[in-house]
């Protein structure tokens, strides 16, 4: 499994020394050099597990974009909102670390640094992008598990009829959550996990369809039945939380045999 992450930070020693230091830990890096490219790149692209940026941005021409900018533009962006962002400074007044303080900011690290306490900080913000995810995914499916059995609880048809397509809709956008983060993370599994979502929408959608479609009443044995159909997928998804919990030990034990120290917030 591979972390992506996004490093802004104009070039020269700083950036040759932290993909050096990434490269063996199985990061992909992608540099930005300057403001206005950071710019582009946060427009036109998924957020990465990791954004590293340095605050002693250059000027691009007459262009200057600076971090404070940056993490503006990220916090107005839905999907990098929450994108965990390690902040390198050479200045140590107050205003950088009040930017610090930003929710998604998970450390500020006074320049010269040292490359342990570094790679120590970055694998505390994964790990805590990690963490996230596996809650994420855990409330879905307490959500999805909560949706499907109240529909049991309907009387109404039309009303039953409304919560299954809701449901299928539920179903799909959960997929389409796991299946992204398993794609950006190489998950191993993936073809096989996804063939068993396409299987599974498919026999819910065909179900649904054809109780949605037909005058006759939905009896609690139909709805049992794509309540089976629903959790007949389980054991892939057990498979891959328990990839991600061993994913999370293992950088937990980097965390602690590396450096002693605890990370910010846990
Ligand atoms: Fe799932
Ligand atoms: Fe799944």
């Amino acid at each position: 499994m591979h972390f992506t992450t996004l490093l802004i930070e104009p070039p020269g020693t700083d950036s040759q020394l932290i993909n050096l230091m990434l490269a063996p830990e199985k990061f992909h890096v992608k540099t930005a050099e300057c403001g206005p490219a950071a710019w582009n790149l946060i427009l036109e692209n998924d957020p990465p597990d990791l954004v590293i940026i340095d605050t002693d941005l250059p000027l691009a021409g007459n262009v200057r974009i600076g971090a404070a900018q940056l993490l503006d533009l990220m916090s107005e962006r839905l999907r990098w909102r929450n994108a965990p962002k390690l902040m390198l400074t050479s200045d140590d007044s107050a205003a950088i670390f009040q930017q610090s303080n930003k929710k998604s900011v998970c450390a500020a690290i006074l320049k010269p640094y040292d490359p342990r306490r570094f790679i120590h900080e970055v694998y505390c913000c994964i790990r805590k992008q990690l963490d996230a995810h596996i809650k994420e995914v855990n409330r879905q499916h307490i959500e999805l598990g909560t949706e499907i059995k109240s529909v049991a609880k309907l009387y109404n048809q039309n009303a039953i009829k409304g919560r299954l397509k809701e449901i299928l809709n539920s179903l799909e956008r959960h997929f389409e959550f796991e299946e992204e983060f398993m794609l950006q993370h190489y998950y191993p599994d993936l073809k096989a996990h996804q063939k068993g979502h396409r299987r599974l929408f498919d026999n819910a959608k065909e179900l649904i369809d054809e109780l949605c479609r037909s005058d006759q009443v939905i009896t609690g044995a139909k709805i049992d039945q794509i309540i089976d159909n629903v959790f007949d997928g389980v054991d892939d998804d057990k498979k891959y939380i328990a990839f991600l919990y061993d994913l999370l030990e293992s950088l937990t034990s980097h965390i602690t045999t590396g450096n002693t120290a605890v990370c910010a917030g846990n």
